[in-house]
């Protein structure tokens, strides 16, 4: 696909100092096509004994939803059909464009790493979702119109990729230092931001179907986040995110990703 030297200094600036970048139109009809049909692939291979090892995440079936997770790397092959991407190379460009530009936020290396992939459809109906950072739940729930959050892990930089959008663009509001603002998107279009900072939603009345690639990682200075005071923690507010957190190093990260029954080899 050739499109990783298009990440450019402005992005890391932009991201860095407000928060969220998109690229429009980064991705072509063929792209789109050749990462839906490789996503086509690893859904066929869901089992719920991937789900018990923790490499596919418990397929998410509402009305008018249906989101699929599983972990992916570019490292070494392993046993799982699709853990590396060997096979996937469009997912795999995906991925390499995630890790370039986490590695380039942070100065700091993150190869060899697990990344959460998700990937959402919306069908028609309403697909509202109420302000939010995306966080690994270790205690809490989520809900149609509110996020029960006592205890997780939040990710630093998601980046997700449009792969269809019939709403004219709409879809993505985003709240940064109290002001919330809409960000219009496209299929083709990228977003990459610091969802430490920043929090996401749908506004009411996007509704026909809307589908979307994810990558986080939950390695690379991740935030732990407890309702509760705990050893060591500084309090921590985002919009309506409020609490106490302890950034993470990337040993730490895993080691409490591991106590929560994460798979690593
Ligand atoms: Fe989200």
């Amino acid at each position: 696909m050739g499109i990783i030297e298009e990440i450019s200094d402005e992005i890391f600036k932009n991201v860095n100092k407000e928060g969220v970048h998109v690229i429009h139109d980064l991705f072509g009809e063929i792209d789109i096509q050749l990462i839906l049909s490789e996503l086509a692939e690893i859904e066929s291979l869901y089992t719920e004994k991937f789900v018990e090892d923790k490499l596919f995440r418990k397929r998410e079936l509402h009305e008018g939803r249906k989101g699929d997770a599983c972990m992916v790397t570019l490292s070494k092959p392993t046993t799982s059909p699709f853990l590396n991407l060997d096979n996937f190379p469009a997912l795999e460009t995906c991925l390499e464009i995630y890790e370039q530009s986490v590695s380039k936020l942070l100065n700091e290396d993150m190869k060899d790493s697990k990344v959460l992939m998700n990937w959402q459809q919306y069908f028609d109906g309403d697909n509202s979702l109420p302000m939010h950072v995306d966080v690994e739940l270790i205690d809490g729930e989520w809900g149609k119109y509110e996020i029960s959050f006592e205890e997780g892990i939040i990710p630093r930089y998601v980046m997700v990729l449009v792969t269809e959008n019939l709403n004219d663009g709409n879809g993505l509001m985003v709240e940064i230092d109290g002001e919330i603002s809409e960000v219009k998107l496209h299929k083709g279009d990228l977003v990459l931001f610091d969802n430490t900072k920043m929090l996401h939603g749908v506004p009411e009345g996007t509704k026909f179907k809307r589908t979307m690639l994810g990558f986080r990682s939950f390695e690379t200075k991740p935030l732990y986040f407890k309702k509760e005071r705990f050893e060591n923690s500084v309090p921590y507010k985002n919009g309506n995110v409020e609490g106490f957190i302890e950034e993470l190093s990337t040993e730490k990260a895993i080691e409490k990703l591991k106590e929560n029954g994460w798979y690593y080899e």
